[in-house]
Order: C-alpha cells, then structure tokens, then sequence
C-alpha cells in the first residue's frame, strides 16, 4: 500500500519501484528522519491539529522506531519507498490511526530536505573532528622535527633548502582554510527548510521546530527551501577542494617515498606489498589518497548537472542529492583518518634528506651576498648563474669554486663567501614571517596552535 496510492489504479512496474526507490541508502537518514518527526508533531500539537494525546502516542512509537533501527533489527518493507514512507508505515503498524495525522500539512519534499540537513549538519561535526587531527598531528610533527633541513622544489626541480617542518606546515595551513570553510557551510546547512508549512492552510509553529531541532536560522521562502540544493552543492564543493589539498600534499608524500629519493619511510599499517614482486611496498594509502579528490569531483560535476536547469521546486531529479553527499562524506572521513594515521607514523631519514642539498642550491644566497656588498639583485642574479655555469663547465660543485674564479664573474667576491655555504644559516636568513628561519616557523606552529585551540 502506497501512502500516495488513493488516486491509482494501476500497480508500478516492478523495475519502475527499484528505479524510484531510495531506501537502499536513504535509510542512512534514519534518525534525522525520526528527530524531524517529534520535532513536527510537537508543532502540530501546539496548533492543535493533534490532540496531547495522540502527540504522545506518536511520540512514543517514535522512539520505538528508534530503538528497532539501533538495535538493527528495523524491518524495511518491500513498498517502502524512502525513509520517510518506510518510519510512517511503521508507526502505523505500530500505534494505529493517530500516525496517519502525522503528515498534516507537510510534504516529503519538507522531510527530505530536513532529514538532509540534520544529517549533514552531523556529518560535518564528524569531519570538523577528523580534519582537526591531521591539522594537530601536522603541527606537532612540524615542531618536534623542526631543525631537519631538506631541499625546496619549484617545478619539482631543486630550489632552495628549507625546512621539513616548513613543508609540513604549508599544507596545513591550507588545510586550516578548508575546515573554517567548512564552519561557513554549516551556517547555510543549519537552516530550518520550510516548505509546504508555509503553504499549508494550518500555521504551524515553526520557530518552534528552529528552536527543538537547534537550527540557527529559519528558511524565508518555502519553494525556495524544498526546490534548491545549493547546500548539498557547497559541501561536494568543499570535498572536492580538501581532496584535491590532500591529493597534493599524498603526491609529494609519495615522491619522496620512492627509493630513489629514499627521505621518508612509510609505516607498514599503510602500505601494501605486490602479489609478484616480494621487495614491493606500495604506497597505496597515498594513491588513494591522491586519487579520491577525482572520485568527489566527479561526484559535485556530477550533481551540478542534475540542478542545471531544473524547473523551480522539488523535481524528483533531486533524490540524486543523497548518494552524492554520502558518497563524498564517506570518502572525506576515510582519507582524513588515512592522512592523520600516515602522518603519525611515516618516518623521515633525516640523513639522506640533508645529504640530498647541494650547493648550487645556494646560489640565490650567493646573489644576495652579492646585493650586500650594494650590486642590484638583477646584475648579482646574472653573476652568481655565471658562477653556476663555471662550476658545471668544470664538472665541480658551486662551492668548489676558487675566490680567484669566482672573481672572473665579479671583483667583489672575497674570501668571507666562504660562509655562504653553510645550509643551516641559509635557511636562517629567512626569517621574515611566514619564512623558513626557525624563528618564523615556531611562529607559524605557534600561530597554528592558537587557531586550534579556537575550533
Ligand atoms: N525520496 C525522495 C527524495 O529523496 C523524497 C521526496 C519525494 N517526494 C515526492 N514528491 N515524490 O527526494
């Protein structure tokens, strides 16, 4: 028996009923459903549209439903559309008559969207949590390895050295925007969708309903709240972004895993060997990590489309909204804890990193000890590439160079150069904020311990 059946004659075709159903992953909603419900009956109470009597009978079955669905041993029915037709069919089973007032004056297209909000606004607490621990963990591994110098790329090729703890920290403050993103979201995801409320002919009470379900705001137009999706939209967005942070920073991760470039260790927990070659240790953690950020595009590309076009209000188009937002929620809290665990137990070969500098990676110093002694940075620039030049024609090391050769790219350099070649007090140098100088990278930990201790 369909709850909408009254004006049909015909039965659905049985592949018609698996194509409309949702139930399969809506159920996931259950208890949002359910806390949707008490909140609604409550109003309907209050307007009088329900006795106290009956509020309590359906309040009661209610948390019945509750308990079956977590104790898992809730029924679903074949005929149970969604979520929302599978609780009411229950609670009828259950209490009798009474159930059926329940529906007064709203709509699934309210109930959906309510159930969608209450569970992301859940779902986002979850991963505020999970991303608050990788930004912890990258920041302390940040400040306890401090002093481990590496090289810097741009273009992948060899920069200047840096810090470890430098690297580490640029992607978490990345990562730090996308979880006050993710607090921005929340404030349009935490609204009270009216929709048939207001269209009804009863007034339903529904600062009421803001207040018992902790919503901050209340929705102003009711076509508004149950036809647009732009919250589901926002958080695919924002999944994709932190994905595509985290499949950047897994990409690094995994070059400097390899043998040949051997400055880190990744923990057998995330590791994976190969089936052929028994010396093999993959790091699949980190492929997968780099590769979900497609998956989740894929899934925000994906709904886009859906909402492209549609006519105003609820289209059944929209039940799409579900297993795009779960899908991407699953996937963001599997690789938060998947980074945080990789993160925590990956080892750094500090050795082999600070033997991998070279001093051509000080030519930039080698300019500025040049704009020192009063040269214009474009002329020292121009000297020290000569510099560079004259070591590799000579298949030697940049520091490998005589004062008396150096001077044949300029006068000035004298016998103090000597201290240019010395990585530590080259990455001292820069000690300007947000600079790799101890100094400034304790100030960023510190900056970043603060803004933790505010989430
Ligand atoms: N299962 C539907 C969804 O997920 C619920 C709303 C159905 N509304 C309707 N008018 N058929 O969107």
């Amino acid at each position: 028996i369909k709850l909408w059946g009254g004006r049909f004659v015909g039965d659905t075709d049985p592949i018609m009923e698996m194509f409309n159903a949702s139930i399969a992953y809506d159920k996931r909603m259950w208890d949002a459903d359910i806390r949707g419900s008490k909140a609604y009956v409550k109003a309907l109470e209050k307007a009088e549209l329900v006795t106290t009597e009956e509020m309590e009978n359906i309040l009661h079955g209610m948390d019945q439903i509750h308990d079956e669905w977590s104790k898992g041993v809730f029924e679903v029915k074949p005929g149970d559309e969604d979520i929302h037709t599978a609780n009411e069919r229950r609670l009828k089973e259950l209490i009798g008559e009474p159930a059926g007032k329940l529906h007064t004056g709203r709509s699934r297209n309210d109930q959906v969207v309510t159930d969608m909000r209450l569970w992301l606004r859940d779902a986002i607490s979850t991963l505020k949590r999970n991303a608050l621990q990788l930004i912890t963990t990258m920041v302390e591994r940040a400040a306890v390895e401090m002093d481990v110098l590496f090289p810097g790329y741009t273009h992948m090729q060899r920069a200047q050295p840096i810090r470890w703890s430098h690297w580490l920290l640029s992607h978490a403050v990345a990562l730090s925007r996308d979880l006050e993103r993710l607090h921005e979201i929340r404030r349009r995801v935490n609204v009270l969708p009216l929709g048939r409320y207001t269209h009804t002919m009863f007034w339903i009470d529904c600062v009421f309903g803001h207040v018992e379900l902790a919503f901050d705001d209340i929705s102003i137009n009711s076509m508004d709240a149950t036809g647009q999706r732009d919250f589901v939209a926002e958080f695919l967005f924002w999944a994709s972004l932190c994905l595509t942070h985290l499949s950047k920073m897994a990409e690094d991760l995994m070059l400097y895993s390899t043998k040949e470039f051997s400055f880190l260790v990744l923990s057998d927990a995330y590791s994976t060997g190969s089936s052929l070659m028994p010396q093999k240790k993959n790091a699949d953690s980190l492929e997968l990590i780099r590769s979900k950020a497609g998956r989740v595009f894929g899934r925000c590309a994906g709904f886009l489309m859906t909402l492209k076009g549609l006519p105003s209000t609820y289209n059944k188009d929209l039940q799409e909204d579900k297993e795009a937002m779960f899908d991407c929620y699953d996937t963001v809290h599997a690789v938060l804890q998947v980074t945080t665990g990789v993160l925590s137990t990956i080892k750094i070969n500090r050795g082999v990193m600070e033997a991998a500098l070279s001093p051509d990676m000080l030519a930039t110093d080698l300019a500025y000890y040049l704009v020192r002694k009063g040269v214009p940075f474009r002329e020292a620039h121009g000297i020290s590439g000569k510099a560079v030049f004259l070591a590799e024609s000579k298949s030697i090391l940049l520091n490998q160079l005589t004062v008396e050769e150096l001077r044949t790219a300029s006068p000035l350099f004298s016998s103090d150069v000597s201290a240019v070649w010395d990585y530590s007090s080259s990455v001292e140098q820069y000690s300007a904020p947000g600079g790799t100088a101890k100094s400034s990278v304790a100030a960023q930990v510190e900056h970043l311990r603060t803004w933790l201790k505010k989430q």
